[in-house]
């Protein structure tokens, strides 16, 4: 069988390095064919370098006059056949609808990767999306450009027999997880569907005892090694709730059908309650690495890239339910994504703001919580709108990470 070619955005980052390493392990199925970063243009070199990978794009556009610079050129438009090298938002996601791409893995941070689900998805490719805020700001537009890309792929018999056509891949563990226990069922007897939850390093903690919080502190994630902005809305919550309003688009799910679960272990990636009682949950080693191959192999399955559970060293398993009066990221998140509209899109560019603040030590972690009900609420005042287009998002997004910065410069 001819190999998936693969685009990856965000190559340098934490999902972008294990996607890589998922491609060196299956070398005889997978090829990358373009990568791209935002700063790191030396890493980027050598994962070129490594991978013989000719396109390739740097998100910042300085570093275009950086020395650097001129080896990313030589790799691009040495050798034979035709490479690219571009900088700045643009050529990022422009490698999205590469002609000679099958599958784009955007593991860009944050609402910057909207563009590239939505130029990847709008040229046909399957997006293999790590990405959550492309769903959160902007579900409305790419859940129909998927519905599309899914018909295309059942007209030209590349879909599989049975199940779903596949477009839009979750590589988030806990959409891969549901995406997995809802194959080969019928959709309309699901009841609910339980997103877990680590429940992040402050778990049990209560309000009074996450003032003073530092950075480095919020960045210990008990069970997985993540990016830093990805790590900091864990142990806010506020990564359950854009999974909240991820799994919404996704699977089409009312809102009051999405649970939420403490599941400390992070063993049960999540779980699917059906009509007559049944429970489908997912379990596997805490590693990025399966449900980013799972994202690039289905419909079929390829060896383990980690070493499987053993059950008989797990111990046991916990559940709880999540404190949201303490980490009121979370409830927050589901009010946005039940209200709908631009209303998500203004939640989660606010988050990145005062996340970055807190990063910074510009803004207090109790801070960012406060400022997103704040952005949310002066937003809510002037009117939520319907989501209409990509342009008018990155309007709304502007907007509110002006109200953000204010807010935080003001405290
Ligand atoms: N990490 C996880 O385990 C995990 C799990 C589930 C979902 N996710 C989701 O996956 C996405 C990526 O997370 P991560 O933890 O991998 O993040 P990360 O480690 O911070 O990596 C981010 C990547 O994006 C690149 N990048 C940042 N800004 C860019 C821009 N403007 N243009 C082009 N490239 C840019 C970075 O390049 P530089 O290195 O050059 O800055 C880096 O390669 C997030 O949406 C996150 O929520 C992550």
């Amino acid at each position: 069988m001819a190999k998936k070619r693969v685009v990856v955005l965000g190559s340098t980052g934490s999902i972008g390095t294990q996607t890589l390493d998922v491609v060196r392990r299956h070398a005889d199925k997978l090829e990358v064919v373009a990568l791209a970063v935002g700063a790191r243009a030396d890493e980027l070199l050598a994962q070129a370098r490594a991978f013989g990978v000719r396109h390739l794009a740097v998100g910042r556009e300085e570093v275009a006059g950086l020395p650097v610079a001129d080896d990313l050129r030589a790799q691009a438009h040495g050798g034979e056949g035709e490479g690219s090298l571009a900088f700045g938002p643009e050529g990022v996601a422009a490698l999205a609808h590469l002609p000679e791409a099958d599958v784009v893995v955007n593991a860009l941070v944050g609402a910057a990767g909207l563009r590239a689900s939505f130029e990847a998805l709008s040229a046909g490719k399957v997006l293999a999306l790590a990405n959550k805020e492309s769903l959160v700001v902007g579900g409305d537009l790419i859940m129909p450009l998927a519905a599309r890309v899914d018909e295309q792929r059942r007209a030209r018999g590349m879909a599989p027999k049975t199940g779903p056509a596949g477009a839009l891949m979750p590589i988030d563990s806990e959409h891969g997880a549901i995406y997995q226990c809802l194959l080969g069922e019928d959709e309309r007897e699901v009841s609910r569907l339980w997103v877990t939850a680590s429940g992040g390093p402050f778990r049990g903690r209560k309000r009074s005892e996450l003032e003073g919080i530092t950075p480095a502190q919020a960045l210990a994630h008990p069970t997985w090694n993540m990016g830093a902005k990805i790590s900091i809305d864990s142990s806010t919550l506020m990564n359950k709730g854009l999974e909240v309003i991820e799994a919404h688009h996704l699977f089409a799910m009312p809102y009051d059908k999405i649970e939420v679960v403490v599941q400390p272990q992070s063993a049960i990636h999540s779980m699917v309650e059906y009509s007559d009682g049944s429970v489908k949950a997912h379990l596997g080693t805490t590693d990025m690495r399966i449900p980013i191959q799972f994202a690039l192999s289905y419909p079929e399955r390829w060896s383990a890239p980690v070493a499987p559970l053993d059950f008989r060293t797990l111990g046991s398993l916990e559940f709880a339910a999540p404190d949201t009066e303490t980490f009121r990221c979370l409830a927050l998140a589901r009010e946005a994504g039940r209200t709908g509209g631009t209303l998500p899109c203004v939640m989660n560019a606010a988050n990145e703001v005062a996340v970055a603040a807190f990063l910074a030590e510009e803004g207090t972690y109790l801070g960012i919580a406060a400022c997103v009900e704040a952005v949310m609420e002066a937003h809510a005042a002037e009117g939520v709108q319907q989501v209409e287009s990509l342009g008018q998002l990155e309007e709304v997004d502007a907007w509110a990470r002006a109200k953000a910065r204010a807010w935080v410069k003001a405290r």
